[in-house]
């Protein structure tokens, strides 16, 4: 049969309409970076698996839940929702068809072109009439009304968008190319119409050349991440491997009552935090670490290891003291088996690390004690220091992390670390060793720190007069379970 040029163009035009209308064209390459030093997703065969083995269901997760620190491209949308009826018949009809589970992404070949994910605030949840209780009172509340708690200096510094209570969801939209993720987006716009209206969108991109995987600071981060049972049962050496409940509402552990319909689903932690770089450098050049035989610029980035917990690289400071190891940084089989085997001691980790202060393991006693665990998922976004920024000490253009966070409880999960640990002068592993001084907050006041910052001084204290983060507030959201985006929420 001769095929008419006008034949042809219908033909591919059908076979686009068929893309869009069952997803979306598959990849051969992933959408995931891969650093070396981070902890690689099981295969489809060890994962699935591990499922059968726990009866979970990774195709009713939502697959950014599973995936880490590891995306190129990440784009966060977040909308209203202007005319609930229409929204839930579209988010029915077109919108589920493009939502990526925890199973698609194990493989190169079952990832879509953009991986695509929807989370609702309980605005969100009440918009769409939800009535049911999901039982943690900080998603309830919303993360506006947390900004005290979390040790915000009021919200002057919170992007307009998340004071105004006009949030109900989040798309997140990742992929390996900046227009995939725009072509993605601009389907879900197409199909929800003026149902919705987008309110505030951030672009995300890991960082350029070596720097692949690394925060703005300059250290490799998604290295510590805990493998959730019944998803990933072949842990790392010193990954915590936690109950799927501790992630998963309504699985194993979690001790809360949630409505049949939210389980699987996950509760999901946004944080805008700028990251003021050139200043940060500047405090250590300014406040190094003095010891015998290090330079001045070693002594600077042994206080900024140590601030951290870990090197640049990844190394952590407790097995790489004085040093950076760039060959045990990039090595996930060792770069993260260590705990703090000696409570008390700060002389190889300072206690006020930012590491040591969000998990610290044998100060706890066993990892089975700590019932502080999150999966983090951020991504940096922000362009590089310029070499104006650099040479003046001074950020001019906003740059940060797009923080998230998956837990079952916001409460004693992301809420606490930030409060109960970053941001108390009186970890409990030893009254009186200061902040977190990366990331702890004291409502805009200086913080104070020493907790072995200083291993030649270890009661040096360090006054943090200006913080190196700034939160520019976010959001609680629910990532709900792809069986509930099929049914409760969308009729
Ligand atoms: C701009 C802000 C932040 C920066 C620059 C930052 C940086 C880092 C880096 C470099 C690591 C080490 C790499 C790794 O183990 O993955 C790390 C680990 C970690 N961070 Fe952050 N972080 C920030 C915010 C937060 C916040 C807000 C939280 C929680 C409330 C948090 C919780 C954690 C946890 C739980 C770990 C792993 C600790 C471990 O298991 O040893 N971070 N962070």
């Amino acid at each position: 049969m001769k095929i008419t040029s006008t034949f042809a163009s219908l033909l591919v035009c059908a076979l686009g309409l068929a893309t869009a209308v069952h997803g979306q064209q598959k990849k051969t390459t992933s959408i995931l970076i891969n650093p070396p030093g981070l902890p690689k997703l099981p295969t489809a065969e060890a994962a699935k698996e591990a499922a059968a083995a726990a009866g979970l269901n990774l195709t009713n997760i939502q697959g950014d839940i599973v995936v880490g620190m590891s995306k190129l491209f990440e784009t966060f949308v977040f909308f209203s929702i202007a005319d609930a009826t229409t929204f839930k018949s579209k988010l029915r009809s077109d919108i589920l068809p493009l939502i990526t589970n925890a199973e698609q992404m194990l493989a190169n070949e079952t990832q879509p072109d953009t991986l695509v994910n929807i989370a609702f605030s309980q605005t969100g949840l009440t918009a769409l009439g939800i009535t049911d209780n999901l039982n943690d009172t900080a998603f309830q509340s919303g993360q506006l009304a947390n900004a005290q708690t979390l040790g915000d200096p009021g919200t002057t510094n919170w992007v307009p968008q998340f004071t105004t209570g006009t949030i109900h969801g989040v798309f997140l939209l990742a992929s390996d190319t900046q227009t995939s993720v725009n072509a993605s987006l601009a389907n879900v716009a197409a199909a929800l119409g003026t149902s919705f209206t987008q309110v505030y969108t951030l672009v995300a991109l890991a960082r350029p050349g070596n720097q692949v995987g690394h925060e703005h600071f300059g250290y490799l981060d998604g290295i510590s991440n805990p493998a959730i049972q019944g998803f990933d049962d072949n842990p790392l050496p010193g990954q915590a491997s936690v109950a799927t409940g501790e992630i998963l509402l309504g699985e194993v552990n979690d001790t809360m009552t949630r409505p049949a319909w939210a389980k699987d689903g996950s509760f999901f932690v946004f944080r805008q935090l700028e990251q003021l770089v050139p200043e940060f450098d500047k405090y250590l050049t300014d406040n190094p670490i003095v010891e015998s035989g290090l330079t001045v610029q070693e002594g600077a980035d042994l206080l900024g290891a140590r601030m951290i917990g870990r090197w640049p690289s990844g190394a952590p400071v407790f097995l790489s003291p004085l040093a950076d190891d760039p060959a045990l940084g990039a090595n996930s089989s060792a770069n993260n088996d260590f705990t703090y085997t000696a409570p008390n001691n700060a002389t190889l980790c300072p206690f006020s690390a930012h590491i040591r202060k969000n998990r610290p393991r044998a100060d706890l006693g066993a990892e089975s004690k700590n019932t502080h665990h999150i999966l983090r998922g951020s991504i940096p976004y922000g362009p590089e220091v310029t070499a104006a920024e650099a040479a003046s000490n001074k950020t001019t253009i906003e740059r940060g992390m797009a923080f998230t966070a998956y837990q079952s409880n916001i409460v004693t999960g992301f809420q606490f670390l930030q409060q109960t640990w970053m941001n108390n002068p009186n970890f409990f592993v030893k009254n009186n060793t200061g902040f977190d001084p990366v990331v702890g907050a004291n409502h805009g006041a200086a913080r104070w720190t020493e907790g072995n910052l200083d291993p030649i001084n270890p009661t040096r204290n360090f006054t943090l007069v200006n913080d190196f983060v700034i939160s520019r507030g976010g959001e609680y959201f629910f990532s709900p379970p792809l069986s509930a985006i099929a049914t409760t929420l969308s009729t």
